[in-house]
């Protein structure tokens, strides 16, 4: 009996000198140490042995069993220090390292230019309202006469999502939305995104309008005269000169656009202004009587002026950029300076 445990222990020992890794160890454990192990097998035996000799074997086997215990211990907690060593010097981490930096996002300058034009206007009084980019053709089209036929839809030809509904092709629809809702006096802007199916230099299928409306008593040419003057040069500088062309639109009678004079040139003629000296900055007009019809306001009561502009266009003036792809091809170097 205290033969076989020497051997046993013997063996043990051996077996755990050879084991390399943590598995190995452990399985050692099980197999001499384990509920069904070599050692306690032979414990087990303990009681078929003479009662003078138990004691001996019984001592024996506790030396035995612990000290295989302890080696073990021993030596899965060498192998973990080393695994640790190993990996500190393989992976070489330097703790001095900075760790990285979360970048920040700047506001995008069309957002920019976007809240700069909406806060000159509030101060004038104007709230900023929205509306939907998915819109009926009755709000971007009809209500705005604009009716099936009409040359003027040519020009906006756009994304239909279904037969009567499209991607709004100009902040317009607002104009009946909120004359729907409320009743004069209404003093109101719209910035949002429009589509249409155009892409070069100074077109993006999508763009950004800001729509302005404002419908009271007595409301003349000269009040839409005043508050677009006001606005421009508050946006362009005290030295902006404009002018005011008679122009056409379906929902506003009469209509103007209206040019500033070429920030580049100065009036003298460059490509960015075609030679002509101007540029165009928006439309507008005196709202069309047709329109307080559809909506049931009294025309012979209220007058209003409607206006509408682009806000890429007035960016690129702004900040002299001449391809509007730029806005939208996310390159940081681009986005950052502003
Ligand atoms: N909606 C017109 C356009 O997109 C601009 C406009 C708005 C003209 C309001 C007159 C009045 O071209």
């Amino acid at each position: 009996m205290k033969e076989a445990l020497e051997q046993l222990r013997k063996k043990a020992q051996d077996e755990l000198g050879a084991a390399s890794n943590k598995d190995e160890i452990q399985a050692l454990r099980t197999k001499y140490l384990g509920r069904k192990g070599e050692l306690t097998q032979i414990l087990r035996k303990l009681k078929d042995i003479s009662p003078e000799e138990r004691p001996v074997i019984g001592q024996l086997s506790n030396v035995i069993k612990e000290s295989l215990q302890a080696q073990i211990e021993e030596r899965l907690q060498h192998i973990d220090v080393a695994s640790r060593d190993e990996a500190l010097t393989e992976e070489k981490i330097d703790v001095t390292l900075p760790g990285r930096a979360t970048p920040y996002g700047t506001t995008h300058p069309i957002t920019a230019v976007s809240r700069e034009i909406c806060d000159i206007l509030s101060v004038l009084g104007f709230s900023v309202v929205e509306g939907p980019e998915v819109e009926y053709d009755y709000y971007n089209f009809e209500a705005l006469n604009i009716p099936k036929d009409h040359p003027a839809r040519d020009m906006q030809d756009t994304f239909y999502v279904e037969d009567d509904v499209v991607l709004r092709t100009h902040t317009s629809p607002v104009q009946i939305r909120v004359m729907e809702k409320m009743k004069p006096p209404v003093r109101i802007i719209c910035p949002g995104k429009v589509y249409r199916p155009d892409s070069d230099v100074s077109h993006t299928p999508m763009f950004h309008q800001i729509e302005g409306l404002l419908v009271d008593k007595g409301i003349t040419f000269g009040d839409l005269k005043g508050t677009l003057t006001y606005f421009l040069v508050q946006v362009f500088g005290k030295n902006t000169v404009l002018r005011f062309r008679p122009s056409f639109f379906p929902f506003t009678e009469p209509s103007a656009e209206v040019d500033i004079q070429c920030v580049m040139c100065r009036g003298e003629g460059c490509r960015v202004c075609g030679q002509s000296g101007w540029l165009e900055i928006l439309g507008s007009g005196m709202v069309d009587p047709e329109l307080y019809k559809t909506v049931g306001y009294d025309s012979e009561q209220i007058s209003g002026f409607a206006f509408g502009l682009g806000v890429e266009r007035i960016a690129m003036l702004k900040y002299g950029i001449s391809d509007i792809r730029l806005f939208y091809e996310g390159d940081q170097r681009f986005l950052r300076q502003f």
